[in-house]
């Protein structure tokens, strides 16, 4: 079994992730500064003997070199960001400090102390607003908000450092869902901010027509994703979405929600945000290729999930 460091452990994907690798067996050393993520995301986690946090930048310099070099990992899976994109935009410093520095310390300590791979949470938001659909990986990428440009610049300096002793994934996600997301702000995600709202018996608002699509992805997919490039043997260094190659709207998400809840009000609608895209989708393709990845949760499956433990 394995030795894995997760940064952004107390985050969304970070949790779910923690919580696998170690009932695969696997020892995890959880990073996290808990600026967005939450230490009750890691109550199972805590049990677990295979499992110590701690609590840290993993921007801050010598940080991430003093734990790779203590905890000896095999791998190191950086989750940990600046999540929103609207922060990135308000504040484009700390969206380079946590989005691009961060990067750079966790690919010095790998380099430094010979970490075999790193698994990187890139995004969608590297394409940009491209409406060549399904978008493959080598479509054109221009992203349009600091914090795409930043993820594609994290790829670019991780891929770099690829070489016969470290293997590099950059997992490319689109729409993640499902529990433990946080739906705090009006920029979150969102399927979580509709569960929110439909549990509280409110209307949910929707900007646009509510045909617009997205390629939305369960995290136990993502996190599926993210175990096989930082454990398999023998994969080479290279960047894939990871998404399902389905387009659900939110039409069709508004259906189920207001199927299991009937009392709630209709939707209200209310005009498309600036700057938002009508259709995200991507092909999966290469995922399956290099990383034998297939999502298997079909979106219906994972919103009655959402729903059944919230
Ligand atoms: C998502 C990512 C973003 C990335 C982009 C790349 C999230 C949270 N954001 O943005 O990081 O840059 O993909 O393609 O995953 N909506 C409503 N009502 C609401 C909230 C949202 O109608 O209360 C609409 C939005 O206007 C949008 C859709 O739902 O049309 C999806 O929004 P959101 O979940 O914020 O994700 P993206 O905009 O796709």
């Amino acid at each position: 079994m394995g030795r894995i460091i997760v940064t952004g452990a107390a985050g969304f994907i970070g949790s779910h992730t923690t919580d696998r690798l170690l009932a695969e067996g696997h020892a995890v050393l959880g990073v996290d500064n808990f600026r967005t993520g939450h230490r009750r995301n890691l109550a199972a986690a805590l049990k677990q003997p295979l499992f110590s946090l701690v609590e840290a930048d993993v921007s801050a310099e010598g940080v991430m070199d003093a734990q790779v070099k203590d905890f000896k990992p095999d791998g190191i899976i950086h989750l940990a960001a600046l999540v929103s994109v609207q922060e990135s935009i308000q504040d484009p410093q700390l969206n380079q400090l946590y989005n691009v520095t961060a990067t750079e310390r966790v690919v010095a300590a790998a380099v430094a102390h010979g970490v075999k791979r790193i698994v990187f949470a890139s995004s969608a938001a590297i394409y940009g607003d491209t409406r060549d659909l399904p978008i493959a990986e080598d479509s054109a990428k221009k992203p349009i908000s600091p914090y795409g440009d930043a993820k594609l610049a994290s790829e670019v300096l991780l891929l770099r450092q690829t070489g016969p002793g470290l293997t590099v994934r950059c997992h490319r996600y689109f729409n993640v869902f499902g529990p433990r997301q946080d739906p705090a702000s009006p920029y979150s995600g969102v399927i979580s901010i509709f569960d929110r709202r439909y549990r509280e018996g409110k209307p949910v608002t929707i900007y646009g027509n509510g045909g617009q699509t997205r390629d939305f992805i369960s995290v136990h997919d993502v996190v599926r994703a993210n175990v096989i490039a930082a454990t398999a043997p023998r994969i080479a260094s290279g960047a894939a979405n990871i998404c399902t190659g389905k387009a659900t709207s939110l039409l069709d998400i508004v259906g189920i929600y207001g199927a299991r809840y009937p009392a709630v009000p209709p939707p209200t609608f209310a005009a498309a945000r600036p700057g938002d895209i009508v259709h995200s989708l991507g092909r999966p393709e290469r995922a399956k290729a290099e990383l034998n990845f297939i999502a298997q949760v079909p979106v219906q499956e994972g919103l009655a999930e959402l729903i059944r433990v919230g």
